[in-house]
């Protein structure tokens, strides 16, 4: 690290603040940043340092100071110093011309007006003090809001400190999530098999509302201010003039406004922006129109719930019918299913409309959405086309109702559908939609730990058809390397050798590098740990799994319909004939030293102690507890009035324990347990 005087500190720090807040500018407003990822983060990691050498150069309005404090217990509530109220809204051009009347009575003169476009987002107070911002609120019901200033924090258009700024200002705005974002954020969200966002108003509030300030970071969101509640130190005479001195404090403002003379000359303007509502980059659902003068805002005064003085002139909803000519399913690349239906080409809102996501097959059934329906199309969010509702009245009985395929519609393997889950999702780790991903979560740190293996790489690996599974890695030669992109003799030689080291990561690793739905590094641990070896985990029963303490049902059913797949099978003979270690010698002999390994038993009736209790003796000492009795069934420990499962055992011929012959079980077995430690301590 270079040591800098505190000077030069200073110096520095100022250089990279302004830097850093100009590529936040083109990153986030213009949408077109100048610089990469990695040259920006070294700004921001420059400047962390600086600013932990020289704590005194720490200010509030550092972009350091975004990253985002501890999660919340639950937010605090906030009490607005004037009502955010809500708008009447007017859904004809007649509707503004008797709001007008109704204005200009009251005021006893002509009247002019302000028109803005009326934002699709999370409307928020913010509070600067002396220039600080000190704190942020959602409007909530309009008196009291949720303190959500961490949050707002986050946005990285708003600024934290105003250089010139009256002593006390409230501003109301609207918090949104730009276009892009939202569908980026939303197709995200169904790869990884969690619902959707609606509309950028649901996501622009889903990330503001948020306890753990780092989910607000890591989305993109934006903010524009448009009234002032409260100011102090400063005189405003017009709603012109706050936007005009919001913009010169620094606040993010609109930059498309009207200062309208009269009703015809506002409806004709809202009338533009209906047409163009689509060239914004964010989400806009209408006009607002308020009267210019703050004076007359006051004295119109306000209704029970919103103000005399303005009203939201609502753009027509954009739909339109169409025929459903088929509800095709798409892979995404990890490996989610989403149907998505293929429409009649139709005109909405200005765009031809040819498809339209169907989210989940709940949704389809829900809505009841048939292959040759006629349905209410819309464009949600602006951006991503959904079928609103199928016409069942206009079916003429040729209609076919869909079913999710029970197959990878890319590779063929089976396909699971998870408990408590609205995604299906495809088990094939061959499969070419999800080929790039699994190899990238092969390779990863925690799994294979192969160094020199990342994005660009794989995505020539894969296209050029060099690695069609992760088991491909290892049959890769030299000549197949030299002259991808960026790899030459040495390097080619180096991933070789990176790759070659990954063998004997052991089996924990390995498992949890196959990519299993579910099954993480712990879980991974624990699997590698009582099989021993992936033989003996790929042919582990339901029931097997479920006996282990940590495995629950959700896992089991997805380690076994993983290892049923033929893919899988294919994958791991060419695992083990490439010489990756499948096998855990040492905790093979572990699992087998307990004193009751590869014992089945099956608790029947009551017993004294708690059934739950019963099975944690059992499992501690290395034995397995299932559901019902089979040929395998090793020992049945019949309690008070037992079931069935007794008669069964008898026929069987399965060996009766009643709970004193199997506490004798349990204690001669701990007592071996407890000899062989001592012989082996540690
Ligand atoms: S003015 C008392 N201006 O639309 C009037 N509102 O019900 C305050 N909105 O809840 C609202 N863009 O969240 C105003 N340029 C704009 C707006 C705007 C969006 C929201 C606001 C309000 C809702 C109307």
């Amino acid at each position: 690290m270079v040591f800098l005087l505190l000077e030069e500190a200073r110096k520095r720090v100022e250089e990279l603040r302004k830097e850093i807040r100009k590529h936040d500018y083109y990153y986030y407003v213009l949408d077109s940043p100048i610089i990469t990822d990695a040259e920006y983060d070294a700004l921001v990691r420059e400047l962390v340092e600086l600013e932990k050498q020289f704590p005194e150069l720490v200010t509030p309005d550092s972009p350091t100071q975004r990253v985002g404090g501890e999660p919340l217990p639950e937010f605090q509530s906030v009490e607005h110093p004037v009502p955010l109220l809500s708008l009447a809204n007017a859904f004809e051009p007649e509707e503004l011309r008797d709001f007008d009347r109704r204005v200009r009575q009251l005021a006893g003169t002509d009247v002019d007006y302000v028109v803005e476009p009326k934002i699709d987002g999370l409307s928020v107070a913010l509070t600067y003090e002396n220039g600080i911002f000190v704190q942020g609120a959602t409007r909530g019901d309009g008196y009291t809001g949720e303190d959500v200033t961490e949050n707002l924090k986050m946005i990285r258009i708003l600024p934290l400190v105003l250089p010139s700024a009256p002593r006390r200002l409230v501003v109301r705005g609207e918090a949104f999530m730009p276009k892009k974002a939202f569908a980026r954020l939303n197709e995200e969200r169904e790869n990884s098999g969690e619902p959707p966002f609606a509309n950028p108003r649901n996501a622009a509030a889903g990330s503001i509302r948020q306890l753990d300030p780092k989910v607000t970071a890591s989305r993109t969101l934006g903010i524009y201010l448009y009234q002032i509640l409260v100011i102090e130190g400063e005189e405003i005479k017009t709603q012109v003039e706050a936007l005009e001195f919001l913009k010169k404090l620094g606040l993010p403002v609109q930059e498309h406004w009207c200062h309208c003379q009269n009703i015809e000359e506002v409806i004709e303007y809202c009338l533009e922006w209906t047409e163009k509502r689509h060239d914004l980059n964010y989400e806009i659902d209408g006009m607002v129109v308020k009267v210019n003068s703050l004076a007359l805002q006051n004295s119109l005064g306000t209704t029970a719930k919103s103000p005399r003085w303005a009203i939201a002139y609502k753009f027509p909803a954009e739909q339109a019918v169409t025929r459903v000519r088929d509800i095709i399913v798409r892979v995404g690349r990890t490996g989610v299913l989403t149907p998505t239906a293929v429409l009649d080409p139709v005109q909405v809102g200005g765009v031809t409309v040819s498809r339209a996501t169907l989210h989940n097959e709940d949704m389809i059934r829900e809505k009841d959405i048939r292959i040759g329906d006629y349905v209410v199309v819309q464009r949600a969010g602006d951006v991503i086309p959904e079928v609103v509702r199928s016409l069942p009245e206009r079916r003429t009985g040729e209609e076919k109702v869909f079913r999710m395929p029970e197959y990878c519609p890319v590779c063929g393997a089976r396909v699971i559908r998870p408990e408590g889950e609205v995604a299906v999702r495809c088990t094939g780790i061959a499969c070419p939609a999800r080929l790039k991903e699994a190899i990238l979560h092969f390779v990863s740190r925690e799994a294979m730990d192969i160094e020199g293996i990342g994005p660009a790489l794989v995505n020539q690996l894969v296209d050029r058809g060099l690695v069609k599974d992760p088991a491909d890695l290892y049959y890769l030669r030299k000549e197949d390397l030299v002259g991808l992109e960026r790899m030459g003799e040495k390097s080619a030689t180096n991933l070789l050798q990176a790759i070659e080291r990954s063998k004997n990561r052991g089996l924990a690793r390995l498992i949890y590098a196959l990519g299993i739905r579910y099954v993480g590094v712990r879980a991974a641990e624990i699997l590698a740990e009582r099989f021993g070896s992936i033989d003996a985990l790929a042919s582990a029963s339901i029931e097997d799994l479920t006996g282990i303490p940590e495995i629950g049902p959700k896992i089991a059913a997805s380690i076994v319909s993983f290892f049923r797949e033929e893919q899988t099978k294919k994958v791991l003979e060419k695992l083990a004939k490439a010489g990756v270690k499948t096998k855990e010698e040492k905790a093979e002999a572990k699992a087998a030293e307990k004193p009751l390994a590869g014992k089945q038993f099956v608790l029947t009736g009551a017993l004294s102690i708690p059934r739950k209790e019963a099975e944690k003796l059992i499992k501690e000492l290395g034995g397995t507890v299932t559901s019902s009795v089979s040929r395998k069934t090793d020992y049945v420990v019949v309690g008070e009035n037992p079931g069935r499962k007794y008669d069964q055992a008898r026929q069987l011929g399965i060996t009766l324990l009643d709970e004193k012959a199997f506490m004798e079980l349990v204690e001669k077995s701990g007592r071996k347990e407890d000899r062989e430690k001592e012989d082996f301590p540690g």
